[in-house]
C-alpha cells in the first residue's frame, strides 16, 4: 500500500481516478487534510473542513465481473466498520449502501467510482471514504445536526488517523480478495451483522423521485436492498436513497 498524503486538494477521488488512467498501481491511496470539492452520492457535497475528519481514496482493479461491483461497495462499509469496532471500540450500523452511523446518526460515508480505460481488461476502482473525526456541530448545515455524529464522541479513546486508513485498506483488500475467491457470501453475512435498517420503517425516494414507505427486509444475494411497502409489495432497491423514518 502506497499512501500519497496531501495538504489540501478538491475530491481524493476525483484525483485518484485521474491517477488510475495514467496507470497508477493497484492500493495507491490518497489522503488529503482538506477538501475543497469533496464529493458524496447522489451529486451531494462532502464537506471536509482542515482537521476535523479524514477523507481518503483507495485504487485498485479487481478481478470481478462489473456486475460484482455494487457488492464492492458493501465491502467498503464492512471494512469500515469493522476498524471502528476493532480500533476504536464502537458500534457503527451501515445504512445501505454504506452510509456508517453512530447511535443513528451518520458518521461517515463512502462513495466508489469506476473508470474502464479502452483496451484495459479490468475496471478501475476507486474507494472513497469520509469519515467526520472531530467535525464541530456548527461547521454542518442546521438539517444536518442531528443527523450527523463525529467520531470523537463515541470512541473508547483517541486512534491515530494514519491507523484508521492503513487498518480500513487492509481491511478492504481482504475483502476484495475474498470476492475474487468466489466468497461473496461471506462479505454479505458480514454487512448483515451490521444492518441499521433491518425491520425498521423507512422512506426510499426512487430515482424517478418517487417515495416509497416500507419496512427493511435486509440485503439480497446481488447486494440489492429489499423494502415490503405497506400493500405487501417488495421492492429491491438498487439505487437512489432510503432514509430512517424518525421514531
Ligand atoms: C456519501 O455518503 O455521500 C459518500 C461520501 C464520500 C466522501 C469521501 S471523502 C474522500 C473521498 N473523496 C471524495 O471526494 N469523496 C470521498
Amino acid at each position: 500500500m502506497h499512501v500519497i498524503h496531501l495538504t489540501e486538494t478538491d475530491s481524493t477521488n476525483r484525483v485518484l481516478l485521474d491517477l488510475a488512467s495514467q496507470g497508477a498501481a493497484d492500493w495507491t491511496v490518497i489522503r488529503a487534510e482538506a477538501q475543497t470539492a469533496g464529493r458524496g452520492r447522489l451529486q451531494r457535497q462532502w464537506l471536509s473542513p482542515p482537521g476535523a475528519g479524514l477523507y481518503f481514496s483507495v485504487l485498485f482493479r479487481p478481478a470481478l465481473d462489473p456486475v460484482a461491483l455494487p457488492l464492492i461497495t458493501l465491502a467498503a462499509g464492512v471494512a469500515v466498520c469493522e476498524v471502528l469496532e476493532r480500533c476504536a471500540g464502537t458500534q457503527p450500523r451501515l445504512k445501505w449502501p454504506n452510509d456508517i452511523h453512530l447511535d443513528r446518526r451518520k458518521v461517515g460515508g463512502i462513495l466508489t467510482e469506476t473508470s474502464g480505460v479502452g483496451g484495459q481488461p479490468r475496471t478501475a476502482v476507486v474507494v472513497g471514504v469520509g469519515l467526520n473525526v472531530s467535525m464541530p456541530a456548527e461547521l454542518l448545515e442546521a438539517e444536518l445536526q442531528d443527523r450527523a455524529t463525529s467520531l470523537h464522541l463515541h470512541w473508547r479513546e483517541p486512534v491515530a488517523r494514519e491507523l484508521l486508513v492503513t487498518e480500513i485498506v487492509s481491511g478492504l483488500r481482504e475483502l476484495v480478495a475474498m470476492q475474487e475467491r468466489g466468497e461473496a457470501e461471506e462479505v454479505l453475512r458480514r454487512w448483515r451483522l451490521r444492518d441499521g435498517l433491518l425491520d425498521r420503517w423507512l422512506h426510499w425516494l426512487t430515482p424517478e423521485g418517487q417515495v416509497v414507505h416500507g419496512r427493511g427486509l435486509g440485503l439480497d444475494g446481488s447486494g440489492r436492498y429489499r423494502v415490503e411497502d405497506r400493500q405487501g409489495k417488495v421492492h429491491e432497491v438498487l439505487s437512489g436513497d432510503l432514509t430512517l423514518q424518525q421514531t
